[in-house]
């Protein structure tokens, strides 16, 4: 049994054995793992549940193409093993080796983009990782790459300016210099399967779908975990000793992203940055749900299959996957199945898979010309905000207007995503006018029964619903 975990930390490979370990366990976040050493107290903590940014920092690994891929993320909700491989970089790594700033320290000094520092080591690892990338200098880029830092004193404005100065003057740095270094180094580190078993805890990363198949059928109570931006929260805020994992993120097969000319089929293990990436041209609802999930540190790491597997009723995937007729893909030791999303998700946070099934990836039909299809969420702020309501819509109309077919599909109206189903059956075959949405309302209303919580009351929901309705009827209206 391999227990022993290797990445590259300050240029040196580390490796962790969790069998001899005495302070550190496989559910150690990176955060804690790094507070932990004399010389990496840069990292700040201030939320441990991925909302402020004081804990980002950089996780390179090889690409396809054998260059380095520089992410952001939030270090407190990232498990210690799966740093397996990796290249970790914190903000002690970012001065040049002579001892003067990086780029982007450099610009944050001179735009002023810090006071009491809490925030700042956070904010130049996400401005680092967007320097590193091949991404444009727009406003619209750096507000998404700074949308998970949250400062409490400066303002963002000289932040912004900071980070679009330093991209203007963006050239090869110290990192680009050391790159074929690591990338040798990170060629050492085997990607094999790895089985933690500490007095406590289990913990699998297996390498292939048929090795996580058995490990399950094995250790039926065992959590399966891709990003772990929500399990992780149980380690963080609850506590929990989560007794057995199995962490899928070595399985090649389930990062598939394949487009073929009628569809785009993406593995449970694709991240929600790779499916805004890949989904901008062919499906731009879900590009635009995507855009407004989370932050872009969480979405670096939040996977399809985590997202699907749990069926949050707020969950802003699902509803937009199911208006593009999505597909859940899944596979077991013995067979294989297709789903549609809407019924996959069959209960409060509760799927319809089945014991020894696992989700292994999703199929997006393409859309026929015909078809409009849009995403909205109704939130208290526009980015890295849970949603109160989204709505997803899909409309075909014939020549002549007429509604030939009309999906609704709720988020944050029920204990699970739901469809607007006598809404739907009223409005096919109806000539698609603001007088027949006007009398489609009452039914929208009387068939959803929204709950009160700490987002918002039952009544605000259920206006919320029907406006979103009549804002999808107006802005085909303008077009
Ligand atoms: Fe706030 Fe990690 S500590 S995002
Ligand atoms: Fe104080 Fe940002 S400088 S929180």
């Amino acid at each position: 049994m391999n227990s022993c975990i290797s990445f590259i930390l300050d240029q040196k490979i580390i490796q962790i054995d969790f069998s001899k370990e005495l302070k550190l366990t496989p559910t150690t976040t990176v955060l804690n793992y790094l507070r932990s050493l004399p010389n990496h107290k840069g990292v700040k903590e201030g939320c441990a549940e991925g909302d402020c940014g004081a804990c980002t920092v950089v996780i390179a690994e090889r690409d396809g193409k054998n260059k380095i891929h520089y992410r952001a993320v939030n270090s407190c909700l990232i498990l210690l093993p799966k740093l397996h491989g990796k290249w970790l970089i914190t903000v002690e790594n970012i001065k040049n080796s002579d001892g003067s700033l990086h780029p982007v320290q450099q610009a944050m000094v001179e735009y002023h983009g810090s006071q009491c520092g809490f925030c700042t080591s956070g904010f130049i690892m996400s401005m680092f990782a967007l320097y590193k990338s091949l991404l444009p200098n727009t406003r619209t880029v750096i507000e998404d790459a700074l949308t998970g830092n949250l400062c409490r004193c400066t303002g963002y404005q000289p932040i912004i300016e900071a980070a679009e100065y330093a991209l203007q003057k963006r050239k090869p740095d110290h990192f680009s210099q050391i790159e074929k270094e690591i990338i040798s180094n990170l060629k050492r580190i085997v990607r094999e399967s790895i089985k933690i078993k500490t007095e406590r805890q289990k913990y699998f990363m297996p390498v292939t779908v048929t090795e996580l198949l058995n490990i399950k059928n094995q250790n039926p109570d065992s959590i399966i975990i891709n990003g772990a931006t929500d399990i992780a929260l149980r380690i963080t805020k609850k506590h929990e000793p989560i007794p057995s994992i199995i962490d899928t993120l070595q399985i090649e097969e389930l990062h598939v992203i394949r487009k073929s000319p009628d569809h785009l089929y993406c593995g449970s293990a694709v991240t929600l940055n790779q499916l805004k990436d890949v989904s901008k041209d062919w499906f731009p609802a879900i590009y635009e749900a995507c855009s407004v999930f989370g932050s872009k540190q969480i979405r670096e790491m939040a996977t399809i299959g985590g997202n699907l597997a749990t069926a949050s009723p707020i969950g802003d995937l699902p509803p937009v996957l199911a208006a593009y007729n999505t597909e859940v893909v899944i596979v077991s030791a013995n067979d294989a199945r297709m789903i549609p999303v809407d019924q996959f998700i069959c209960g409060y946070r509760r799927t319809s898979l089945k014991n020894g099934e696992i989700i292994k990836g999703i199929k997006i039909p393409k859309p026929v010309n015909e078809s409009i299809i849009k995403f909205y969420k109704v939130s208290k702020r526009k980015d890295l905000d849970i949603s109160t309501v989204s709505a997803a819509f899909r409309l075909t109309l014939d020549k002549n207007r007429k509604i030939n077919e009309i999906k609704i599909i709720f988020g944050g109206m029920a204990e699970m995503i739901k469809h607007a189903e006598k809404t739907e059956k009223f409005l096919l075959g109806k000539i698609w006018t603001r007088e027949t949405i006007e009398q489609a309302m009452p039914i929208l209303r009387s068939e959803f029964t929204p709950i009160s919580d700490a987002r918002s009351g039952k009544e605000f929901r259920s206006i919320a619903a029907r406006n979103l309705l009549m804002k999808f009827y107006d802005e085909l209206a303008d077009t």
